[in-house]
């Protein structure tokens, strides 16, 4: 794993944009993954900034995101769909066609898994997956636990998992139990994975990651078996390295 530190958020979210950008502009039909949550704002905020001055075009990527809720639809203000709209699709040259989500709405939550990870095989694969890190090391939604041969599936929310995402919901009790999650092992088919963790919240989890051994009880170990994972991480992250 290649560590680069940054100074704090800002920095972190500029370096990750970078490689963000080399990516699209060398393959402008390279198929990114992305994930949501507030680590990658900063970094989707530089590459609008970007696409603004520099025109950078998104026409022909391919957009395959970690995970949504189960229940909520595209429309929900707190769907991963809609937090991606806002925060990142609109402000690109990228249309509807070229952008998928796993449907947390299907009435078929398991055929909706397996066509997510049909999906992905017939993109070609993801060229570069971002990631965040959750406190208790889980990669999308997959908690501790999760076996590292998992594919696309459902998981039912820890209850640290639902308490850290509360701050995006009016009530904690609407956020949602269960989503559907790429698995590790569709994660690690990844090409090139980009980690990213900012804040103090994530020193013990990026102490562990870059100390700890490999084990299902914390889930980020995975990606020490991917031959080509960055690691961003800023100071207050990596005070525990
Ligand atoms: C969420 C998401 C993950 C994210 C993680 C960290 O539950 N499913 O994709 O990486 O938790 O969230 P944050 O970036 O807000 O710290």
């Amino acid at each position: 794993m290649k560590l680069i530190s940054a100074k704090n958020q800002t920095e972190m979210s500029r370096k990750a944009s970078s490689l963000i950008i080399e990516t699209v502009r060398s393959a402008p039909e390279a198929v990114l993954g992305l994930a949501t949550g507030s680590t990658p704002l900063g970094t989707y905020q530089e590459l609008i900034r970007d696409h603004s001055e520099n025109g950078t075009s998104y026409g022909k990527v391919t957009t395959i995101n970690l995970d949504e809720y189960v229940g909520l639809d595209a429309d929900d203000p707190n769907s991963f769909r809609h937090f991606m709209d806002n925060q990142l699709f609109e402000a690109l040259d990228i249309s509807e066609q070229q952008i998928h989500l796993p449907n947390g709405t299907a009435e078929n939550l398991d055929a909706e898994c397996e066509r997510y990870d049909i999906l992905i095989k017939q993109t070609g694969g993801i060229d570069l997956q971002l990631l965040g890190i959750g406190e208790n090391g889980h990669i999308g939604f997959n908690e501790p636990g999760t076996p590292f041969s998992s594919r696309t599936h459902v998981v039912e929310l820890t209850e640290s998992t639902r308490k850290a995402n509360a701050r995006f919901f009016e009530r904690p009790e609407d956020v949602p139990t269960h989503a559907i999650t790429m698995g590790i092992d569709s994660i690690l088919q990844s090409q090139k994975i980009l980690l990213l963790a900012f804040g103090a919240s994530k020193a013990e989890a990026i102490k562990r990651l870059v100390h700890g051994g490999v084990s299902e009880d914390f889930p980020a170990s995975a990606l020490k078996r991917h031959d080509d994972v960055t690691l961003i991480a800023d100071e207050e992250a990596l005070a525990l390295v």
